[in-house]
């Protein structure tokens, strides 16, 4: 049997090897932690679909921030669950809405060793469960939208968030926030946009932990984009970028490496990738069966996460891979 004297397997032969040779790593300082605060509610509430991840109430979420920091993590973000939804989402630019006391309460008690970011979408708020202003025949009005929207950034802001991350893939909604933060005096908070978001059905559990359902036949794929479309994805990220975001995502994080991998190769900016609520549950069901090993999967996909070319991953796996690591 003749072969090249190139023999791969030497440097695979023990843990000290391997871990020399790795060309990808993972920190507590890579993963940001999506957390969920809900108004009106005394003591958390468990999340079915997502198991191990709760709707917090003010006192649980800034315990669990502690813990959180304890691990290593740095950032979080924050997804608030109002006790009241309206046509126009007016408890995500309440100054008393959820997320804002919450913003507050973590700023108070964490200072600035707590990096806050906050997700600025108003479908958590939204009767009618879409990210937008509904138009009198029912679509979602793009150009009315981004005022709201500015407005959510400034009172997110004056609330404690160091970064606001908008979700809810309106065309121009990075630079309506740009301006209406810099009009207010926010010049230095910066804007992590939700650049390439899919219109993915790995959204399911996300939507259980906000609840949010959108009426029988709707979907968000007037807006989010259609998954068939890779270079469609550079075009996003190149126009947010342009509109003066700071650092880009890409949503889901598995599903699309090949888009993280290409953003990555095109753009020097920081990138972020999130993995998403299904793509947490599909791990955790499989494991619950005893299928496959839940933190071997878990490490596995993060760091493909990473190894296609994004800096942060967001994932509701953070807590438990930190402790891991
Ligand atoms: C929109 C938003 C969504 C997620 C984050 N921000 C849901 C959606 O677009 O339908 C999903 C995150 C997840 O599934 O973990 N505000």
């Amino acid at each position: 049997m003749q072969f090249p004297d190139r023999r791969m397997r030497r440097l695979r032969r023990t843990p000290a090897l391997r871990q020399l040779v790795a060309e990808t790593s993972l920190s507590p300082p890579d993963l940001i932690a999506p957390l969920f605060v809900r108004e009106g509610i005394t003591q958390p509430e468990p999340i079915e679909s997502l198991p191990g991840v709760v709707q917090h109430t003010q006192q649980s979420l800034v315990a669990e921030v502690g813990e959180l920091q304890a691990r290593g993590i740095l950032a979080v973000i924050i997804f608030g669950v109002p006790a009241q939804k309206d046509p126009q989402g007016s408890a995500a630019y309440d100054p008393d809405g959820v997320a804002q006391v919450a913003l507050r309460e973590l700023r108070q008690s964490f200072g600035d060793d707590l990096v806050i970011m906050a997700d600025l979408c108003i479908d958590e708020y939204t009767d009618h469960g879409h990210c937008g202003l509904l138009t009198p025949e029912g679509k979602v009005d793009n150009d009315a939208t981004l005022e709201i929207y500015g407005r959510t950034a400034c009172v997110q802001v004056e609330a404690g968030a160091d970064i606001v991350a908008p979700s809810g893939m309106m065309d121009g909604q990075v630079a309506a926030i740009r301006s209406a933060l810099d009009d207010q005096g926010h010049a230095e908070t910066a804007i992590l946009a939700y650049a390439a978001k899919y219109a993915s059905g790995l959204y399911g559990p996300f939507r259980e932990a906000v609840n949010v359902e959108l009426p029988a036949g709707q979907d968000r794929r007037a807006y989010q984009q259609d998954w068939r479309n890779a270079r469609e994805a550079v075009e996003e990220v190149r126009l947010d970028i342009a509109e003066g975001a700071d650092m880009v995502m890409v949503k889901p994080a598995v599903t699309y490496l090949d888009v993280i991998a290409r953003v990555r190769q095109e753009f020097d900016l920081p990138l972020g990738a999130y993995h998403v609520s299904g793509e947490y549950s599909l791990i955790k069901a499989a494991a619950a069966n005893g299928w496959i090993d839940e933190q071997q999967v878990a490490l596995e996909q993060l760091v493909a996460v990473k190894r296609a070319g994004a800096d942060f991953v967001l994932t509701y796996f953070a807590r438990d891979i930190a402790e891991l690591l």
